[in-house]
């Protein structure tokens, strides 16, 4: 590009940028473009090489980083709109079992009556992601997000080279949706862990936890240096001409869109096997991580006739891999304290490469279990990856443990701030006693507080460590009494940060009930024990309130949860707590908002559910409620029916019986809502 300069170049970044949002209009909205795709991208080019010249004239609304003019981002640019999806996004039931894979087949034998085969395809591991594209277009990009609505994450997206803005060919239908997988390469997994250590950042876990931390990035320039690659393996659309899954992919391959190169087209189920034991292998000579196989129904109209399940097809299922071990020595054990004051074992181990990536340190969980491997400094262990962040430990090889080693001692005072810690009754876990002064879990609380799925403030760890040292931050209302002088004085910090973080928390006031209380970092209340505490007790109030029997009667409930709770409700740190952000302006009850409605199927009724689902009971639980039902813990004249899983309590199919109540199985149940929604 010829040199311009900075006046001039300001001025043309204005002209282009006003031009490039009226053509997105006149194409996206009005339907009428004025000039050919290719102008657009010309104009487009030009725009993207000045702002690259010119950082400082480079705005976040800028028509580089948005496709469409329906995308707008959130609250002071820190967060996604949230879309919903045309067809939900569902997940795929999986097998680890051969006899559960001929099982599958069997079933879909049986539906089908006629011949059909398989397409075979390496189960990608990275994040899911949606596209859509308009007269040959990309239009929108979400992520999975809770099925029925996803982030809009267009504008990064465009950032991701192997994902085409503009297709090409013949036969692009006027509008489709192609689903697939963004991953993270090993090779550049490996480099982004690198530079973040290099900066004093926690490095991602791995490469599909960069992947989608990397998609939810706030700078969408920061993606290309990301070295993120995509594949795609799901063609939406109304009226396609396609009889096949795989027709259809090789003709989304047609108009330039990245497909597996390393499918079968199988013709029956012993084909699909050979090809998923074939895999198991040679799966650990490739450059990126698969976690198991994908076997689809390739012919369409089986594929309709066979339906869905509320959670997934029912013409696809994944073969999951076991996991892979590795042996390799330990070198030293480290105790690491946690917000809670839980203090974990973990074993620094010489670095050894474990499903395509390098692991260096895995979990001991707690003194018992190390006493149980009894593990020795020196050892050869054996180390897994479970769905974990860290690997863990699950073996020690006796015969080469070397001369001399010893046990390393599990420590007595905490590491952090030299309180004696004790340890639970019930519990094999040590914790340090000094809630209110130990600085890990001060600033642990912080970190869990500000965190995406709690109050999602922009404060990661650097930042809540600033803050804690200059004195600022003890208790989590101190938060929101900060001000701008004191951020703009921390170290780094200029006037847009300042902002962007005083927006964040101003947001935060409008997160629903569910999450605050998930937030505030009650010991054993997760993410879902606080979502269904909420929409049980509907208010902080009625919760504090709430009496040892009443919180035992919950399902998922136990003794340890609830002395938890009650011990939290009545200590003075709590109530203080919970006043002064409610002075904050925090929500501390839940709104009818928060709850997505999906159908009205159950409206007027009360279920009760027993046993075991392929979902979570407390996601069946929320299901029935989206479907407008009501839950109850035991069965009576005024239940609907029993919903009965696996495993269902005799007492409760019994009395149902007796009461003339309707026991319906989870197919039975599905069947139901899918009917009605
Ligand atoms: S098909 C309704 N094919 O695995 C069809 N999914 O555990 C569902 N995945 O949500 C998707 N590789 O994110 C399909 N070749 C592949 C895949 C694949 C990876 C992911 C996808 C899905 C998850 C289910």
């Amino acid at each position: 590009m010829a040199k311009i300069g900075k006046a001039a170049a300001q001025q043309r970044i204005e002209f282009l940028k006003k031009e490039l949002e009226r053509h997105n209009h006149n194409y996206y909205v009005l339907n009428a473009p004025t000039i050919t795709d290719f102008e657009f991208d010309l104009l487009m080019g030009e725009l993207q090489g000045l702002e690259k010249l010119y950082p400082e004239f480079a705005t976040e609304d800028s028509p580089t980083r948005h496709v469409g003019s329906d995308l707008t981002s959130g609250a002071a640019g820190t967060d996604f709109v949230q879309v919903p999806h045309r067809w939900p996004m569902l997940s795929l039931g999986n097998t680890y079992a051969r006899e559960e894979l001929f099982e599958f087949d069997e079933r879909i034998r049986k539906a089908a009556g006629v011949p059909y085969t398989y397409s075979c395809e390496l189960k990608f591991d990275g994040t899911a992601i949606c596209l859509t594209y308009r007269d040959g277009r990309l239009l929108r990009a979400l992520t999975r997000g809770d099925g029925t609505k996803g982030d809009d994450v267009t504008r990064n997206v465009v950032n991701i080279p192997a994902i085409p803005r503009i297709l090409h060919g013949t036969g692009i239908p006027r509008e489709f949706e192609i689903r697939g997988e963004i991953y993270m390469p090993f090779a550049a997994f490996e480099r982004l862990n690198a530079e973040r250590e290099e900066a004093g950042l926690e490095p991602f876990a791995n490469p599909r936890n960069a992947a989608s931390g990397s998609l939810k990035l706030q700078n969408p320039e920061e993606m290309r240096t990301r070295g993120l690659d995509c594949v795609l393996y799901h063609l939406l659309g109304e009226d396609l001409p396609f009889k096949t899954h795989i027709e259809a992919l090789q003709a989304a391959s047609g108009w330039g869109l990245p497909i597996s190169e390393y499918s079968l087209h199988a013709d029956g189920i012993d084909a699909a096997w050979d090809y998923i034991t074939a895999w198991d292998t040679r799966r650990k000579t490739l450059p990126f991580a698969t976690d198991g196989i994908v076997i689809k129904v390739n012919e369409l109209e089986l594929q309709r006739q066979l339906g869905f399940t509320a959670k997934s097809p029912r013409w696809a299922t994944a073969w999951k891999f076991k996991p892979e071990q590795a042996c390799t020595p330990l070198l030293s054990v480290d105790y690491q304290v946690g917000r809670t004051g839980a203090v974990t074992p973990v074993a620094n181990l010489e670095p050894v490469l474990l499903s395509g990536t390098v692991v260096k340190r895995a979990s001991l969980h707690n003194k018992d279990q190390m006493d149980l491997l009894d593990i020795h400094i020196g050892d050869y262990v054996y180390v897994e990856k479970g769905g974990e962040i860290i690997p863990k430990i699950t073996g020690v090889d006796l015969s080469r443990r070397p001369e001399g080693a010893l046990r390393p001692a599990f420590p007595e005072r905490c590491p952090d701030c030299g309180a004696t810690l004790v340890r639970d009754e019930d519990e094999a876990r040590h914790y340090c006693p000094n809630r209110e002064h130990c600085p890990v879990q001060i600033k642990g609380r912080f970190i869990h507080f500000a965190s995406r799925k709690a109050m999602d403030i922009l404060a990661g760890d650097a930042t809540v460590e600033a803050l804690y040292n200059k004195g600022y931050i003890r208790t989590l209302p101190d938060l929101y009494a900060l001000t701008r002088e004191q951020l703009t004085g921390l170290d780094g910090w200029q006037e847009k940060s300042a902002d962007n973080f005083l927006a964040s928390l101003d947001a935060s006031r409008k997160v629903p009930f569910e999450r605050v209380l998930y937030a505030l970092g009650i010991r054993h209340v997760g993410e879902q024990t606080a979502k269904m505490l909420a929409r049980h007790f509907g208010s902080i109030d009625a919760l504090m309130a709430a009496s040892e029997e009443e919180l035992l009667q919950l399902e998922d409930i136990g003794q340890t949860v609830a002395g938890s709770i009650l011990e939290w409700a009545a200590s003075p740190e709590g109530r203080d707590t919970v006043e002064r952000l409610r002075a904050a302006g925090l929500r501390f009850e839940i709104d009818a908002a928060d709850t997505q409605r999906l159908s009205e199927t159950l409206d007027g009724k009360t279920i009760v559910i027993s046993g075991n689902f392929s979902i979570s009971r407390e996601a069946m639980k929320a299901l029935i409620e989206a479907h407008g039902g009501k839950n109850a813990g035991s069965v009576s004249g005024k239940t609907s029916f029993l919903l009965a899983g696996e495993k269902a309590g005799p007492e409760k199919l019994r009395k149902a019986e007796k009461l003339g109540i309707p026991v319906l199985s989870e197919t039975d149940f599905n069947n139901l809502v899918e009917k009605e929604s």
